[in-house]
């Protein structure tokens, strides 16, 4: 039996040596010290020794599986740091090799302006609301006072849908939704797309943006209206910017306005890039048309209220000194990159 021990001894030693795998030490510990392992089988039989034999025999089997344990537990733990070692060869990095270079992307000059625009009337007590773009005759004419047929619908040929249904041309429809659907005091801006079915070229594009304002409330006169997109240009433009207004006409105000800044280039002299005006205009505006609150159940006895509607892409143009609409769109990262 001790040469049995003796043997298990060798055996395993010699086993666990050449063990290079944690399945395979796995294994080797069940084949020895499991249940019923080599040892376990031994140590059945140690009943039929005599009682000189047995203390030796059992002293000499321990110490087979104290010196099997002994060296499973080494084995383990230099087939983890081995495994240890291979990964980290495998994921070495050269710190010292060029890294990849990130770019970061930038806000599209539209985009950027609009912000600063949202911000400037958030700051005045403004709410930003949104408005469809797919819109009904109803909402982009018929309650802005423009009747079918009226001439004013002529600037703004779109694309129909169907009879009653285009894509809106303006912000305006939003004034109606908002007035419906809120009691004065209202004080909203409305970003946007609009559509019109204009021929592409350097001032036109049959999509485009606009920012649609409007304010109702007890006592609105013009000189709010004066003040409000005075405050706002010169957050655009500086502080030393001055607005005009100049008599217009627009079916849905009463009284209207065209909106100018005065020329940044030759402060009102006149230049090529004003056209000699000295002035350049932005936007439209008025006060709301008595009709056009009474259409949406607000009396015009009691309530009035100025109206707005700014081309995002002209005060862009206008800000970063962009000759041509179309560069707005196209997407190239050699133009976009420079804002
Ligand atoms: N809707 C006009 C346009 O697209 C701009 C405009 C003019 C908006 C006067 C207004 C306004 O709210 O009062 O040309």
């Amino acid at each position: 039996m001790k040469e049995q021990l003796e043997k298990i001894r060798q055996l395993a030693e010699k086993e666990l040596s050449e063990c290079s795998a944690a399945d395979v030490l796995e294994n080797l510990r069940v084949k020895y010290l499991g249940k019923k392992g080599e040892l376990t089988a031994i140590l059945k039989q140690m009943g039929g020794l005599s009682a000189e034999e047995r203390p030796v025999v059992g002293q000499l089997a321990n110490s087979v599986r104290q010196t099997i344990e002994e060296k499973i537990a080494e084995r383990s733990a230099a087939l983890k740091s081995e495994l240890a070692a291979a990964k980290l060869k495998m994921e070495t990095i050269d710190v010292t090799l060029p890294g990849k270079k990130q770019t970061v992307g930038k806000l599209h000059p539209l985009t950027a302006t609009l912000n600063e625009v949202k911000e400037i009337f958030l700051g005045m007590g403004f709410e930003v609301v949104e408005g469809p773009e797919v819109e009904t005759d109803h909402y982009c004419f018929e309650a802005l006072n423009m009747p079918k047929h009226h001439p004013a619908r002529d600037t703004q040929d779109t694309f129909y849908i169907n009879d009653n249904v285009v894509l809106r041309t303006q912000t305006s429809s939003v004034q109606i939704r908002t007035m419906e659907n809120k009691k004065p005091p209202i004080r909203i801006i409305s970003p946007g797309r609009v559509y019109r079915s204009d021929a592409v070229d350097a001032t036109h594009s049959p999509l485009f943006h606009q920012i649609e304002g409007l304010v109702i409330d007890k006592g609105i006169t013009m000189a709010d209206l004066n003040g409000t997109l005075e405050l706002l240009m010169q957050r655009l433009y500086g502080e030393d910017c001055k607005i005009r207004l100049r008599p217009h006409h627009f079916p849905y105000t009463e009284p209207s306005a065209e909106v100018d800044i005065m020329c940044f280039n030759c402060h009102g002299e006149g230049c090529p890039m004003c056209k000699n005006e000295g002035y350049i205009e932005l936007l439209g505006a008025g006060m709301v048309h008595p009709k056009v609150l009474e259409g949406c159940g607000i009396d015009p006895e009691v309530y009035s209220g100025f109206a707005f509607g700014i081309g995002l892409e002209r005060i862009t143009m206008g800000r970063y000194e962009i000759k041509d609409m179309r560069l707005l769109y196209e997407n190239d990262m050699r133009f976009l990159g420079q804002f």
